[in-house]
């Protein structure tokens, strides 16, 4: 291991874009469909992890949403977010912000409940073991109509104590954030923080809209918002955090391969990025394997990768008490 390997990997990590349904390794995918008596999604691991080879977002989702199709009891939420802590604990994550698709389990019959149950109390577990706070930011799927959001919405108000935001992800183009601007008032409405995939695949366009439209906080991704340098100076000037997942831009070819991935530039242009993990055994790996591969393709400095890890932290929405101690458990890290 490298020093800046090793440097990376004690590093204390916030995680902000990370969908738990994407933390689904093959085999525990495959184990739960043998125990649901369902049937394999893949004929083997091997072939699973052969057919992670996307040209585009949808070619990913496709895969994504057929993998979770297993998930059917609270024990099977709970083994998957049990299963993300672990490898976030051995990356150093002590804060994550997890996104959940509910429209993709009720929609096709498995209560919001049952997964709620399940994922809490794997949250539970994870801060009783490994001292990881999280907190859970349900996304709407935007390919689905805004009634569709609204009524998510609202069932998800009986979990509003392990809730910290609402988000929007799913197939971006062709489903501008203006198409959910009312569900997202109701949700500003009920005191809940707003994030957006914005500028992932889609136009610069889409981030003005989620910060115009949606009062979107945090744009996730938003690396398109490189194509219009009035975008990124209001970025800059509002401080925005953006939530960056270099594997998964490789992974689905929004750019052509790391060395090319704005990373650098944005953090160089004065944007508030951090890096994170998306979805990742679909894209290649956990949020070290994310610093490690933007570093060295991008020939990132210490001082670089500690800016993204305080970004991260300034951009959680965590109450002051735990900020200054993220920070200062950061702090402690850069002077040892
Ligand atoms: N859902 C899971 N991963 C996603 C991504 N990278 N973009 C949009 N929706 C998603
Ligand atoms: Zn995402």
């Amino acid at each position: 291991m490298t020093e800046m390997d090793a440097f990376i990997a004690d590093l204390p990590k916030v995680e902000l874009h990370v969908h738990i349904e994407g933390t689904f390794e093959p085999e525990l995918m495959l184990a739960i469909a043998a125990r649901n008596g369902l049937p394999a999604p893949f004929p083997s691991v091997a072939q699973a992890r052969a057919a992670y080879a996307f040209h585009d977002l949808q070619e990913f989702l496709d895969l994504y949403y057929r993998g979770m199709n297993v998930l059917l009891t609270a024990r099977d939420f709970h083994d998957l977010t049990l299963a993300y802590l672990e490898r976030a604990h051995a990356d150093r994550v002590r804060h994550a912000e997890i996104f959940f698709d509910p429209q993709a389990h009720t929609g096709r019959g498995v209560a919001l409940a049952t997964a709620m149950e399940g994922i809490c109390s794997a949250l539970d577990e994870g801060l009783e073991r490994f001292g990881i706070t999280a907190r859970l930011i349900p996304n709407f799927l935007r390919d689905r109509d805004e009634d569709d959001a609204m009524a998510c919405f609202e069932a998800c108000l009986a979990h509003r104590d392990r809730i910290c935001g609402f988000g929007l992800d799913s197939a971006e183009r062709g489903h501008p954030p203006s198409k959910f601007a009312r569900v997202f008032a109701r949700v500003r409405s009920e005191g809940f923080h707003v994030v957006a995939h914005a500028g992932e695949e889609g136009p610069a366009d889409y981030v003005t809209q989620a910060l115009d439209l949606l009062g979107a906080q945090r744009i996730d991704h938003g690396i398109h918002a490189m194509d219009d340098p009035a975008v990124v100076q209001r970025l800059v000037d509002e401080s925005v955090v953006l939530t960056v997942c270099p594997l998964s831009n490789v992974r689905l070819r929004v750019v052509p391969d790391m060395a090319a991935h704005p990373l650098a530039r944005m953090l160089a242009r004065g944007l508030k990025v951090t890096v994170n993990s998306d979805d990742p055994p679909y894209f290649g790996g956990y949020i070290g394997d994310n610093y490690r591969a933007a570093q060295q393709a991008l020939g990132l400095d210490r001082e670089a990768l500690i800016a993204m890890a305080q970004n991260a932290i300034d951009g959680a929405f965590v109450d002051a008490e735990r900020h200054d101690l993220l920070l200062s458990e950061l702090r402690l890290y850069q002077a040892s």
